[in-house]
């Protein structure tokens, strides 16, 4: 008996394409003011709801991903995931260099509006909190979130040249359609909602569940201020219209007092 055995033969995957040919997608414009802002995979799994082991070798497109470092440590648990962003079309320079101002910007900001900003050193301002902070302070959130930045860059670095990280922007997705088992798009659609028309937020929910052949996820859905996304209701009957089905549903995560939400999306059974 070897002391080695040989290992099994792998079970060679089918290719299967995800990129569809740039001609045959869109040009979309950067929005620019958006901060290139992020979070790690934990804050992640906490907002989405995710099971991390039951997502092993799945493909999870993260949309709208920034400087998050939720696809390289995905990526490191086995998972295939891939990150959207108008922003990974600059180089490295200039991703390190935005990292630096705007996460100056979003710490500012963040500071200022302490009184929302849920974390386990406020219990006293917020008595009546369930289980759902994720921060002992905001100094241990903002750090954690650096370091979600410096993952991402090192990973960018590596792992752009294989398709890891895609520059490209909602409503346009340039991925065939049904390419991906979940869809996750974080901290755009409704927290920055003011910088979209309800038009675009019907495109860009349409294209997230055209590239999906499961679920999509969407968190939070309420602006910064903790107001809930004023044209929810209208917006979820257009895609039921057309043909996509949708639910809010709780989550235990709760990092600004309101963002205690995601919205899932499906494509709706047709009838037989
Ligand atoms: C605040 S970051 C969110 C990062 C990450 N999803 C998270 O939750 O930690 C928002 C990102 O949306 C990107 N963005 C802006 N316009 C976009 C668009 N039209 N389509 C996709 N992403 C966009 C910005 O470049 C920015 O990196």
């Amino acid at each position: 008996m070897p002391l080695l055995a040989a290992p099994p033969p792998r079970q060679l995957q089918p290719f299967r394409p995800r990129r569809a040919p740039a001609a045959s997608v869109a040009p979309a414009p950067v929005v620019a003011s958006v901060p290139f802002h992020g979070r790690s995979l934990m804050e992640y799994v906490r907002f989405f709801d995710l099971e991390i082991e039951a997502l092993r070798g799945r493909d999870v497109l993260d949309v709208a991903a920034g400087p998050s470092s939720f696809t390289a440590e995905a990526c490191a648990r086995r998972i295939d995931a891939v990150a959207v962003d108008p922003m990974y079309r600059r180089p490295l320079a200039d991703l390190t260099a935005t990292v630096e101002s705007d996460y100056a910007r979003v710490e500012a900001d963040t500071q200022a509006r302490r009184r929302q900003i849920r974390v386990r050193d406020c219990e006293a301002v917020h008595p009546d909190l369930p289980d759902a902070m994720v921060f002992g302070s905001l100094t241990e959130a903002l750090a954690d979130r650096r370091l979600s930045a410096q993952r991402f860059l090192a990973d960018f670095e590596t792992h752009c040249p294989h398709g890891r990280y895609v520059g490209a922007a909602l409503p346009f997705l340039p991925f065939f359609d049904r390419t991906f088992d979940l869809v996750l798009c974080a901290h755009l659609l409704f927290v920055e909602a003011a910088r979209f028309d309800f038009e675009w937020h019907v495109a860009a929910c349409r294209e997230l569940v055209r590239v999906s052949d499961g679920e999509v996820r969407i968190h939070p859905l309420c602006g910064p201020e903790g107001r809930p996304y004023p044209k929810l209701p209208a917006l979820r009957r257009e895609l039921r219209a057309a043909g996509i089905a949708s639910e809010v549903v709780a989550v235990n995560y709760e990092f600004f007092a309101g963002a205690d939400t995601m919205l899932k999306l499906r494509r709706a059974p047709t009838a037989a």
